[in-house]
């Protein structure tokens, strides 16, 4: 087993509390603080020199957490760490990974940018938008997923009688096809067209969803418009139930309320993005014993693939 430290960046501190309990390790000293401008500041405040560290890092939007990232790798890069290694459950910008009109940005490749840029040497993260964007780093990327937790939740809480997986565009096709080969179940798409961004114009379901009980699967919900959307349509098309499965609970806007009073009826996220609240109608399963065994595997050389398979 490769020696380690960990620490975690300000906004992360409770899932790191989560990994380090079920890695047996104690946390290592960051502190991390802001100007009265809001500049960001970091500092180890405990050798690193030579070191493999792991770093903690919920970087989801206000964007000083993403700062506080590149800033305190830059400063474990010049504190001597020899291995600088991220772990970022929800890779912020992830949506905009191609240049979907003339003028517009690839940000997700930015952020690559700026993360190899400040230093990080490895990254692990859990179920990315999409997988192409692994090819915008050189360092090497460990990618792991709910899957298995999710198959598990929803084998053991839902027990659905007749079952049928939805994924709410083809770009989630290949992760319910995984879904499928485990659950034996039938599945629908949804065709969904947007006008601007977060904004659903049109949506269309191919597969027969009457009497089902339905089990939306996506990477993400953020403001709710594309959940609620589907979950109405495939009610009105005869669903028996709908329920839905998103790893990042991003839950911008009105989201929260939006879900409650939707038909859905339970949505189940991960903790990949810290939250203080959750909707009536919500349930949360932790990340943490993934991202442990992850990091476990990494540090002793063993294969990450094999234990993250999804498998029945
Ligand atoms: C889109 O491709 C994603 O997989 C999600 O469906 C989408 O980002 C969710 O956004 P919202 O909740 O705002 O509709």
């Amino acid at each position: 087993m490769q020696p380690y430290s960990v620490f975690a960046l300000s906004h992360s501190k409770q899932i790191a509390e989560s990994v380090c309990h079920l890695l047996r390790k104690r946390q290592g000293q960051l502190f991390s603080t802001r100007f009265s401008d809001g500049e960001v500041y970091a500092r180890f405040d405990e050798s690193i020199r030579g070191e493999t560290i792991v770093l903690m890092a919920q970087v989801d939007l206000p964007y000083t957490n993403l700062f506080e990232l590149f800033i305190t790798i830059d400063a474990a890069r010049r504190a001597s760490a020899k291995e600088i290694i991220c772990v970022i459950p929800y890779l912020p910008h992830s949506r905009q990974e191609r240049k979907d009109d003339a003028r517009s940005s690839v940000s997700a490749r930015l952020i690559a940018d700026f993360i190899e840029h400040s230093g990080a040497d490895r990254i692990i993260t859990i179920d990315m938008h999409s997988t192409s964007i692994e090819g915008f780093y050189k360092i090497p990327i460990d990618h792991i997923s709910m899957n298995n937790e999710f198959i598990r939740h929803i084998r053991t809480s839902l027990q659905p009688d007749n079952l049928c997986l939805c994924s709410p565009d083809f770009g989630g096709l290949k992760r319910i096809k995984q879904y499928k080969s485990v659950l034996n179940c039938e599945m629908s798409v949804i065709h969904k067209e947007r006008l601007h961004p977060n904004q659903v114009s049109n949506m269309e379901i191919i597969g027969d969803v009457k009497g089902k009980d339905v089990v939306i699967i996506d990477d993400m919900i953020d403001t709710g418009g594309t959940l609620c959307k589907a979950a109405d349509m495939l009610l009105q098309q005869g669903a028996q139930s709908v329920h839905a499965y998103c790893t990042h609970g991003v839950l911008s806007d009105d989201a929260i309320s939006r879900i409650e009073n939707s038909g859905i009826h339970k949505l189940i996220i991960s903790d990949s993005i810290p939250r203080q609240y959750l909707g009536q109608n919500m349930e949360q399963i932790s990340c943490a014993p993934m991202l442990a065994s992850a990091i476990d595997h990494l540090m002793r050389n063993k294969s990450v693939k094999q234990f993250n398979q999804t498998h029945s």
